[in-house]
């Protein structure tokens, strides 16, 4: 086996000044230092449409050109880090419409969830993993919740200083990077 897993990075925010983005920038250096290749997938960039489909996901038919490129992008993964802000104790609608394309290209797929806010993204992080567990993603219990404290943003509401920020969580955010490229090498040998 040569070839390097595939991790996708679904940046869950899509606001133009956001916190997912630089985040998500510092977790890919973090996959390419555990020997995967990182993918990043920004919502705010693939601009999903709200779901389009007349099928159901679970039926296996993507008609519009957009599901099936997100589909394929998806598909070609061997392993998701989700990146998700904490927006009134809940995950991003737009990260929610991204999952509810598609069904098995997710399924036993290895998966995490990196969630942020005042108290770490808890409770979007939750809600999340109950839609990811439902639908059937293998999802990394722990997951690695990133607390804000005073002083992390400056006048813009721009994150000061991303790679400090991360610098505070970067022992369980390794750790975290490191199963899942685990699990996705583990998955790759039994293709
Ligand atoms: C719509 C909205 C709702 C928010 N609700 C919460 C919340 O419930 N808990 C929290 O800790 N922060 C909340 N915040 C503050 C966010 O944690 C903060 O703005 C963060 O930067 C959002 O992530 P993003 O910049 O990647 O979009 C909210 C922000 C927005 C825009």
């Amino acid at each position: 086996m040569s070839a390097r897993p595939q991790i996708g990075i679904i940046v869950g925010s899509t606001r133009p000044v956001r916190v997912g983005r630089p985040v998500a920038d510092e977790i890919a250096q973090l996959i390419e230092a555990a020997g995967a290749d990182a993918v990043m997938l920004d919502l705010a960039e693939l601009r999903l449409p709200l779901l389009d489909e007349a099928m159901p996901p679970a039926s296996g038919v993507r008609s519009n050109p957009h599901t099936i490129a997100w589909a394929e992008r998806i598909d070609a993964l061997d392993g998701v880090v989700f990146v998700t802000p904490d927006y009134n104790a809940g995950y991003p609608a737009a990260l929610k419409n991204a999952i509810d394309y598609l069904k098995h290209e997710w399924v036993g797929k290895p998966a995490a969830i990196v969630s942020y806010g005042w108290a770490g993204g808890a409770a979007s992080a939750a809600q999340l993993a109950a839609v990811l567990t439902y639908i059937g993603l293998a999802l990394d219990e722990q997951g690695v919740q990133m607390a804000f404290e005073q002083g992390d943003f400056d006048e813009s509401m721009r994150l000061a200083d991303p790679t400090a920020f991360v610098a505070r969580s970067i022992e369980a955010l390794r750790a975290l990077v490191e199963r899942v490229v685990a699990a996705s090498s583990a998955a790759l040998v039994d293709a």
